[in-house]
């Protein structure tokens, strides 16, 4: 029995007792199987070899029986296969693992098992509390074999975020041989302090992403109480937006994220215009907000109108709510939009793609947009957000500190376009702007010449002229002609269109 070892928590509680006594009577049958073997070896070369079988085999019962179980289809990831000794390797546990592997302390029951030879349970069954420490029962109540038997056929507890460690654990820890039963939970926590252990936040990045998610959805709706508050004397009314942008725009500053704009002067108009956006994650509000023109409407999906005190600063602020499922509910609304432009003197804002897409590439433009342009024969300004992918990723639960860049490119001419050369004017607008995602201005030559088809599509002698004008601009090496149909990497607007406005935005 092995109930006075060098460390006293050796026999903490039974099964750790009858765990240790059963690998020392291991080591002491290798012992005696080695020195049968080689009579000639001494005390200290029996220990020696004896000990380093035995600790393979504790290897081989952690690496390959274990941890799998544990780790489960994250194992070879976490822990590739051993390739021969690494002396670069720091063999040191880790602080953090030493609270980290206290997790199984939520695996413990509140009683100790015991089975008899037939594996029937032996009762009374020994409450946690009543077993710290006490060898006694494993010497005077059956040794070793009862408990042994109990954790090959029982199960561990299992761990729920509603059942953690158990009340024998928390109230009543090493009671039989302190004044008062200890807490481990609390002595867990305490003891990661003692180890100066960084906090959750700073060393799981997916928790890190969860934090700042949080933070950014409670201060979009905490600012919007305070933007209801204000718009109350103005009342639903698009001056009020500008209220939400102020808000928003400390939130860049608090996650670090460096938002670079070029092409500011192709805001620089006081005439209506359709601004189009692609449409990457909830960040877009944020980045958004960076370059809001005065005056400018977003357009949403009706969804966003009923996100509590957030829809309610949306709706203050002027943000037209369109129901996708409701189709011709949908048309009369833009057509309204459409009217207004001029009469009011506004600007609206659209995401062409319809939907988030966290992907590489940009998905077919919805032509709801175009057509709302043509219809009030406004400019569409296209904007150009750079991709997040450097410092943020939804799926891989990354968010950094980072740099992106917002480019707004020359507008759009549309006088004198009619509702059939809306998808043409889509599917160029698509194909135009090969650097959607890159958002790099290394593309003005393609862009210019891509407008100058659009002019020339639509004879608008007035745009030609202009961008003629520009030609002189130009690089040398560049013609104004019609440039190539299609850029593989673009999906091809669809095709199909009834002359009357797309609602699909
Ligand atoms: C009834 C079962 C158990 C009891 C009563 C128990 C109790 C304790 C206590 C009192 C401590 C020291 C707390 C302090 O910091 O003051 C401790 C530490 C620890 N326990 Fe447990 N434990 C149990 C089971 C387990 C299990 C099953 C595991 C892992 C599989 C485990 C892993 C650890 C680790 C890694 C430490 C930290 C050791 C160190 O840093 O020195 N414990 N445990």
């Amino acid at each position: 029995m092995c109930a006075l070892p060098g460390d006293t928590r050796a026999s903490e509680m039974l099964e750790l007792a009858c765990m240790h006594t059963l690998f020392m009577r291991e080591h002491n049958r290798l012992a005696g199987k080695l020195r049968s073997l080689n009579p000639h070896w001494n005390d200290e070369r029996l220990y020696q070899e004896a000990r380093k079988i035995l600790g393979a085999m504790i290897q081989i019962i952690t690496y390959r029986d274990y941890l799998p179980l544990l780790l489960g289809c994250k194992f070879h990831r976490l822990i590739p296969r051993y390739r021969g000794y690494n002396e670069s390797v720091d063999p040191r546990i880790s602080n953090v693992f030493t609270l980290a592997f206290r997790f199984a302390h939520a695996s413990i029951p509140p009683t100790v098992g015991r089975l008899d030879e037939y594996y029937r349970p032996i009762t009374p069954e020994i409450q946690l509390r009543t077993s710290f420490f006490a060898v006694w029962r494993i010497i005077q109540e059956g040794g070793i074999d009862p408990y042994l038997r109990s954790l090959m056929a029982n199960q561990a507890k299992l761990m729920t975020q509603q059942q953690m460690v158990v009340g024998e654990l928390r109230d009543r820890l090493f009671e039989q041989v302190e004044r008062i039963g200890f807490d481990l939970a609390a002595l867990n926590m305490q003891r990661s302090r003692d180890h100066g252990l960084p906090v959750l936040y700073q060393v799981k990045p997916a928790f890190r992403f969860f934090c700042k998610m949080t933070f950014y959805k409670l201060w979009l709706f905490t600012i919007s109480i305070g933007v209801a508050i204000l718009s109350i004397p103005r009342g639903r009314n698009v001056e009020n937006m500008m209220f939400l942008r102020t808000l928003t725009m400390p939130l860049k500053y608090i996650f670090g994220i460096q938002i670079v704009v070029k092409g500011k002067e192709n805001l620089r108009t006081k005439k209506p215009f359709v601004l189009v956006l692609n449409h990457q994650t909830s960040l877009d509000i944020l980045v958004m907000m960076e370059i809001l023109p005065r005056r400018c409407v977003p357009i949403a999906k009706k969804e966003i109108l009923y996100m509590g005190t957030f829809g309610l600063a949306c709706w203050l602020s002027g943000v037209i709510f369109i129901d996708r499922k409701r189709r011709e509910e949908s048309i009369g609304t833009l057509t309204e939009v459409a009217h207004s432009l001029h009469k009011d003197n506004l600007r609206v804002l659209i995401f062409p793609e319809g939907t988030r897409n966290h992907g590489g590439s940009m998905l077919p433009f919805k032509r709801g947009a175009f057509q709302l342009a043509v219809k009030a024969q406004v400019p569409i300004i296209p904007v150009v957000l750079s991709s997040y992918k450097n410092f943020y990723n939804q799926k891989e639960k990354k968010f950094t500190p980072g740099k992106m860049i917002i480019q707004i490119l020359p507008e759009v001419e549309t006088l004198g376009l009619g509702p059939d050369d809306v998808p043409k004017l889509t599917e160029q607008l698509q194909l135009c702007v090969p650097q959607w995602r890159g958002g790099h201005d290394n593309h003005r030559k393609v862009w210019q010449q891509r407008q100058l088809w659009i002019a020339t599509l639509t004879n608008q002698r007035k745009v030609k002229k202009s961008l003629l004008h520009q030609e002189d601009k130009l690089p040398t090496g560049m013609f104004l002609v019609p440039p190539r149909e299609h850029h593989s990497r673009c999906h091809p607007a669809r095709q199909t269109h009834n002359g009357q406005l797309d609602i699909s935005v």
